[in-house]
This record gives C-alpha cells, structure tokens and sequence, in this order.
C-alpha cells in the first residue's frame, strides 16, 4: 500500500508524558509546555486526565491546566476520563475530545484501572453516551495491544475483541498502544491488518511507546498499512506508572524528522517543536531523549557559536 501523504501528530507529552514524573510539574510549567506546543502547529494536543488524584497525582491539575492554556483555533484538546466523573471534569473544563482507555490484556487492566475489561467497558457506556450526547469526540485507547509486562503475549483476537467494543460505543478514534515498546515491525503488520477488518483505518491510531528502540520502525511498518495518525512525546518524555521499565512514547522531533524525510505532511514546524523539548527537559531537569532534537539542538548551537 502507498503510504500517506499527510499524517495526524497527537502530542501526548503534557498528559502521557508528564503523568509519569515522581516531583510535580508546576501547572505553569505545564500550561506553558502547551502553549509552545500549539504554536508549533500540532493539530491535536493530550493535555491532562481527569482520573483519580490517588492513582495519578501528576495530573490533579487537570482542571487549572485547561483553563490556563491559550486554545489555538481548530486544534484539539484531548483529555483522560476513566468514569463519568472524570467526564464531568472533561466538560466543565471545555475539553475537545475525551479518551476511555481500556486494555487488551486483563492483567494490565486491574493493574491500571481496577477492573475487568468487561467491567472497564461497561464503566465507558454512560460515559461515552453523555460525551455524545455533548457532542464531544470521543478516542478509545487500547493498551498493551502489542505485549503486556504482566501477561507476556497478547492474542491479536483480544485486540480486535476490545477495538469492536470500542467502536460499538461510538468512538470516533481508536489507539492501538504499545504500553511497554515490545512490539516489533511484523507484528504492528499483523495487528494493523486484522483491526482495519472491524474499524476504519483512517480513523486508527498508532501509540507506540519506545521502550525496546522500535517505535520509529513500527511507525513506518503503519504507514505501510496506510495509518495516518500517531502519536507522539516530546522529547521522548514518560514512561507508564502501571508499566515498570516502559520508557516514554516515540519522541515528536525524531517522528517528525522522519515524516519529513518521507515527504509526508504534518503542518507542524520541527524547530519549534526541538525548542519545546528544550524547554520541558530543562524545566524538569530531566534528559532530553530525542535523538533528533539533541542533534538539532547541537547543531544550531555550533551554527550560533561560529556566527
Ligand atoms: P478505584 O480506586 O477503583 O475507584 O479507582 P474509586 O471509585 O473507589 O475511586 C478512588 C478514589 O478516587 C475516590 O476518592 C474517588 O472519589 C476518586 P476517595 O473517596 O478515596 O477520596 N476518583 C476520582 N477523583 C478524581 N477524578 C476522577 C475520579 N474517579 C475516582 N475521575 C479509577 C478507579 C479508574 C478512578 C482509577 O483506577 C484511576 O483513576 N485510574 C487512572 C489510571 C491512569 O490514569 N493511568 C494512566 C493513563 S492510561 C495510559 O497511560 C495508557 C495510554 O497512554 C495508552 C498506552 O500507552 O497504553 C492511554
Ligand atoms: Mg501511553
């Protein structure tokens, strides 16, 4: 298949990213961050949670977070609502799009959020109903849709069981997440192909995490599934607190080098985008893990110091 011409970058760094960081990212900090991201063109941005403070004190500011950040007209504002009182916080905070997130594998699932799938998907039915209801979007995100750190080896059957489950709620997009980075270049072929039999490719979204370096690999072996849509971590920040080890998603500068190298169309200004990751590293004192954005970074440092 010929690959996309133009793809859909969701910046999950504010929210995936940063939910994994063990000091608290002042809401500044964090609105900031946001604010660089949507300058920098990003068409959709995962900004905060509304989950339980207990399991995520990260983003116990999700409300301020979205109240202090500049909107730019068009872009999406993403956020995670496991019940319908993280949708109530959803609404009240003018959140584009929320996101149910369920898992392919049971074991992750009770680890994650504390329920069956079974369960977890009946939890999502009133949700997703009020969410229509309101009018706003709806992604389903399904983890450890490649390998589970609890379970090992997850039947690609359970991923199509959870992505149909999703679809029949209405959901306007749906992730196939790779919590932990384990997947590898053929197996994103086979998972790809048998979910594009039950759920529209183009609205399919490929969430892969690092962990194991193959994530630029599988997001090419996506495109060659005609997967338009990815997402992706600034500066390759996070990591998965229910997954030990997982390192962050795929960092943005390094998927956008490569969409540009490819000719494939984002919209999103790269410089601006290795200036963020610059900025966020900084802020929180953490390495910056983008091979693209450190190269960048270095070369524009050497241009300045022989100018
Ligand atoms: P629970 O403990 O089973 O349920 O948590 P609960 O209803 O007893 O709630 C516990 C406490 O949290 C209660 O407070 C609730 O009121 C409160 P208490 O009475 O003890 O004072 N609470 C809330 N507070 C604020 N907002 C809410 C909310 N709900 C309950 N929405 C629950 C069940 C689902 C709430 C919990 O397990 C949870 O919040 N889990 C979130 C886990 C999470 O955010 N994980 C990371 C995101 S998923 C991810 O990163 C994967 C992804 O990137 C894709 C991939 O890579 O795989 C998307
Ligand atoms: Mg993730």
């Amino acid at each position: 298949m010929a690959l996309p011409t133009a793809v859909k970058i969701v910046e999950v760094g504010p929210r995936d990213g940063l939910q994994n960081e063990k000091e608290f990212v002042p809401t500044a900090t964090k609105i900031d961050l946001i604010n660089r991201l949507s300058a920098a063109g990003f068409p959709n941005i995962e900004a905060a949670s509304f989950v339980s403070p207990k399991w995520v004190p990260q983003m116990a500011d999700g409300a301020e977070v979205m109240a202090g950040i500049e909107r730019r007209s068009g872009a999406i504002y993403s956020v995670l609502t496991p019940n319908l009182r993280g949708l109530e916080g959803a609404l009240a905070a003018r959140a584009d799009e929320i996101v149910i997130f369920g898992a392919a594998s049971e074991a992750f699932s009770q680890k994650n959020i504390n329920c069956s799938i079974a369960e977890s998907i009946e939890r999502f039915v009133p949700v997703a109903l009020a969410a229509k209801e309101r009018g706003v979007r709806i992604r389903g995100s399904v983890s450890c849709a490649l390998g589970c750190p609890y379970q090992g080896e997850v039947p690609i059957a359970s991923v199509v069981d959870v992505v149909e489950r999703f679809a029949a709620l209405g959901c306007d997009e749906i992730d196939i997440a790779d919590t932990i980075g384990v997947g590898t270049a053929r197996r994103v072929h086979e998972v790809f192909e048998a979910v594009t039999k039950v759920f529209p490719r183009e609205r399919l979204s490929g969430h892969f995490h690092d962990t194991y370096g193959q994530a630029l690999a599988n997001i090419y072996a996506a495109l060659e599934e005609g997967i338009a849509i990815f997402h992706a971590s600034v500066a390759g920040l996070g990591g998965c607190p229910y997954a030990k080890g997982a390192t962050g998603n795929v960092a943005t500068e390094d998927v956008l080098y490569l969409m540009n190298g490819l000719g494939i169309h984002t919209g999103i200004d790269l410089n601006q985008v290795v200036a963020a990751g610059d900025f966020i590293s900084n802020a929180i004192g953490r390495a910056n893990v983008s091979r693209a954005g450190k190269a960048l970074l270095a070369k524009a440092r050497s241009e300045a110091a022989c100018s």
